[in-house]
């Protein structure tokens, strides 16, 4: 009888990995994917919106984003010990609250320009928030095999919102450049201490 392959999780973690490797760099290399590499390829991928402090925070979030990429490394190579499970859940913590601080800034932003499309970008918002809440409890579950759908999440929507969604705002700001003095007097907040 048949029976289809029942992917193993290393399996699985290879198969994602390789993904991401080919969404980052669609070139592809055959050198290592060092961290250094990852980082470099995001940053030379991240677009700016052209307000200051929103360029600012998606620095940062690439920044936790490749602290969580560090993690996931380290969960490729061996079983989760408690020292990995606790850095684990320091950096989604930083990554979690850090996204959530930054996506209120911009939804307060976009009352204050009248964004036209807010309602639809509040909306991916909170999906994100909502999927990356539930991932988080598998993890929690003793789950960890998780964290790749985590680092999934958070990925895809840098390269997918970002360098997508934001840039729609980013436009609106450029084609009403009455807005920019607004928003320069009263400035979204830099980053929580
Ligand atoms: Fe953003
Ligand atoms: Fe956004």
């Amino acid at each position: 009888m048949y029976r289809p392959h029942k992917e193993t999780q290393q399996e699985r973690i290879d198969r994602l990995t390789q993904e991401a490797e080919k969404r980052v760099d669609q070139e592809g290399t055959a050198e290592p994917y060092t961290l250094e590499r990852f980082r470099k390829t995001m940053f030379s991928k991240l677009r700016k919106v052209g307000v200051r402090e929103f360029d600012d925070h998606h620095v940062q979030l690439v920044n936790y984003i490749v602290d969580v990429y560090e993690v996931v490394q380290v969960l490729q190579l061996r079983a989760p010990n408690q020292e990995t499970l606790d850095k684990l859940t320091l950096v989604l913590d930083k990554l979690q609250e850090y996204t959530v601080f930054h996506f209120g800034e911009e939804e307060i932003f976009f009352e204050k320009i009248e964004y036209p499309h807010r309602q639809t970008h509040i909306a991916q918002h909170k999906a994100f928030v909502a999927r990356f809440l539930e991932i988080r409890r598998e993890i929690a579950a003793g789950r960890p095999q998780f964290v790749m759908d985590l680092f999934f999440a958070a990925f895809g929507w840098l390269f997918d919102h970002i360098n997508q969604h934001d840039m729609k705002y980013s436009r609106y700001v450029q084609d009403n450049p009455k807005l920019l003095t607004s928003l320069r007097r009263s400035p979204p907040k830099p980053r929580p201490s």
